[in-house]
This record gives C-alpha cells, sequence and structure tokens, in this order.
C-alpha cells in the first residue's frame, strides 16, 4: 500500500495533469470538484489520515493542508488565465469582425400580383401590335360617361354608384373606358391600345366585390375590323394569359351602352374537363365584357363610322388572378397582406 506522503506527490502530478487539460469554465469546476470536492481526493486523504498514529498526524496532516492550499491556488491562476483568455478571443475576434460577410435574412420585394399579370398581357397585345395608354384615375363625366355613350339616365351616372368628387363633374373612373376615349380623340385610326389601370365604383364589398379594382381593356379601331377579328384577338390571348393552347371560347350577347353589337365572351374552365369547382361545375368561365365599338362612340370621338369600325374588350384584372390561381377572396389584394403577397414571387 503506498504512504500518504507517495499519494500526496501522486495527487500533485494528477492535478497538474488536469490542470493543463482544462479549456472551459466546466472543465475547470469539474477539477475543483474531484480535488477538493465532498467526494474529492482531498476528503478521501483526510478520511485516511484519521486512522494513522498520531505522530503520523502530526507530520502528514499539515501536508495535506498544504496540499490543499496548493491545490487551491493553482485551480485560482487557472481560473484568473482562463477569463483572460476568454477576453482576448472575444477581442480578437471583434477586431477581425468582418461587417460585410454578416448575411442577414433580408426581406426580398417582388412585383405584385397585379403587375404580374398586367406584364403578361402586355406581352401577349405587344406582340400583336399594341400601344400601351394610359389615363387619368381622377376623370370629368365626359370621358367616363358621355364619349361612351352613357346617358345621363344610365344607372352608373347615380351617385349611388359612383365616387363623385366636390368639384362639380369630375369623379373616380368606373372603367378604364375613358382612356379609350381619350385615345380615340387624339388621333385617327389604325388605332390599337391596351391599357389596364384602377377603377372605382360605390358598392358594397364582399369576396367578389371590391370599390377598388383593376381593369385591362383593349381596342381597335381601323378599316374592315369585324367581329372575328374581335373573336380571334380575344381567344389568342386568353389560351396565352390561362397558359392553355385548347382553351375554347364561347361566345353571348351582351349589353354595353359603348358597343353594338355587345357580347360577353366566356372561357372553357382550364381546370377541367368535366366540371369543377372553378366553374361552378357548367365548364365555362365568364370572362370579357367586348363588342364592336359603338358609332356614336366613333362618331363622338371624330372617327367617321362609315370608313371605320373597331372592337373594344374590358376584363378585370382580380378576377383573371382569381381564377388563376384559386384566390378566394378579391378584398385580399390590395390587403398589404405579406402571406398572401409572398405566394406570388
Ligand atoms: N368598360 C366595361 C365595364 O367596365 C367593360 C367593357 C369594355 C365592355 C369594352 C365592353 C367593351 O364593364
Amino acid at each position: 500500500m503506498k504512504s500518504l506522503s507517495q499519494e500526496i506527490n501522486i495527487i500533485k502530478e494528477e492535478l497538474i495533469t488536469a490542470i493543463a487539460s482544462v479549456t472551459n469554465e466546466t472543465s475547470l469546476e469539474a477539477v475543483r470538484i474531484a480535488f477538493l470536492g465532498r467526494k474529492g481526493k482531498i476528503v478521501d486523504l483526510m478520511e485516511q489520515l484519521k486512522s494513522l498514529p498520531v505522530e503520523e498526524k502530526k507530520i502528514i496532516g499539515p501536508l495535506l493542508n498544504l496540499l490543499k492550499t496548493e491545490i487551491q491556488e493553482k485551480l485560482d491562476t487557472r481560473e484568473i488565465l482562463l477569463k483572460k483568455e476568454v477576453v482576448a478571443k472575444r477581442n480578437l475576434l471583434q477586431k477581425n469582425f468582418d461587417v460585410s460577410a454578416y448575411k442577414h435574412n433580408e426581406l426580398k420585394g417582388t412585383s405584385h400580383i397585379y403587375t404580374q399579370i398586367i406584364a403578361d398581357l402586355e406581352d401577349v397585345f405587344i406582340s400583336m401590335g399594341y400601344d400601351i395608354a394610359d389615363g387619368p384615375e381622377v376623370e370629368n363625366e365626359y370621358y367616363n360617361f358621355e364619349s361612351l355613350n352613357i346617358p345621363a339616365d344610365h344607372p352608373a351616372r347615380d351617385a349611388e354608384d359612383s365616387f363623385f368628387l366636390e368639384k362639380k363633374g369630375m369623379l373616380l373612373r368606373t372603367q378604364c373606358s375613358n382612356i379609350q376615349a381619350r385615345a380615340m380623340e387624339k388621333s385617327q385610326p389604325p388605332i390599337a391600345i391596351f391599357s389596364p389601370g384602377r377603377v372605382y365604383r360605390q358598392e358594397a364589398t364582399d369576396q367578389t366585390h371590391d370599390f377598388l379594382f383593376t381593369q385591362a381593356e383593349i381596342l381597335l379601331v381601323d378599316k374592315n375590323i369585324s367581329v372575328s377579328n374581335l373573336l380571334a384577338t380575344a381567344h389568342t390571348f386568353l389560351r396565352k394569359i390561362f397558359n392553355n393552347e385548347s382553351l375554347e371560347i364561347r361566345v353571348r350577347p351582351g349589353f354595353f351602352p359603348f358597343v353594338e353589337p355587345g357580347l360577353e365572351i366566356d372561357a372553357s374552365c382550364p381546370f377541367c374537363i368535366s366540371g369543377c369547382s372553378v366553374c361552378k361545375h357548367t365548364r365555362w368561365i365568364e370572362l370579357l365584357g367586348t363588342g364592336m365599338v359603338h358609332p356614336n362612340v366613333l362618331r363622338s370621338s371624330g372617327i367617321d363610322p362609315i370608313i371605320y369600325s373597331g372592337f373594344a374588350f374590358g376584363m378585370g384584372i382580380e378576377r383573371i388572378a382569381m381564377i388563376k390561381y384559386g384566390i378566394n377572396d378579391i378584398r385580399l389584394f390590395h390587403s398589404s397582406k405579406i402571406k398572401f403577397l409572398n405566394q406570388f414571387s
């Protein structure tokens, strides 16, 4: 059996090795517990001391106390050093901190779904030789109504249906056709324009109606323009927009004061062959108001209806987006809800 003084020496050696392997406060604490803890090596030796003869106790006792102090000091010194190392490491990191290396989680902006659909439509119409036209959202009654053959007793002209402004005769446009009226007045045919824009109608909002929405209108006026040109144009751009070459169209009579005859065009449901929830199991989706420009409209813009004819289309951008992407509430479009908008990035 080793003598206690031999064990003291072994413990000193062990302590040196243990302290050398300390890398952080946790491992230092583990060493402290192993040597000075309640079940540590020193307590163990103290226990052994109890069974020694008095003479030996007198010699070994002070040696043990000395060992305890020595261990304490060594651990304290290591602790101070460790703290210094931590500070030095932090300082080094700060000194070498590369701001350009910091990559935060950036919020990426994307174009609004309106913008995307309008851009797709613009691509189609530009490729067919159309110009993009713009016009005022604050409009006068002449361009919003009169020039478009909408008589004074038309319900749209009721103060209940449109947002009239304080300045007499001015309102927020109720349709983009004001752009067409202005374009026809400015130049003689051929006129081919695509005009997207916001429109305003005073009505209660629900899932499919809003007081503010986005329309796109198309106008073509030239010699010999007929319903077959209208149908071919509708067919072409609807196929493109819904990315569906086998999409069919169907035509129904419709009424709009500025066209004669007035038509409504439905597209075959791009999502099914035998009926689904999008087409409400009818296989057809109502999409466009259209017709041949009324002779009165041409005349009031200074275009001779004997020489020229034309067609016009109107469509709701939100409606197209709702069908294309399965959106069930029109009010989401200008809700600024990031979760909604991010889906179209
Ligand atoms: N301007 C019409 C509307 O807002 C749509 C339309 C345009 C209909 C052109 C026919 C021709 O309802």
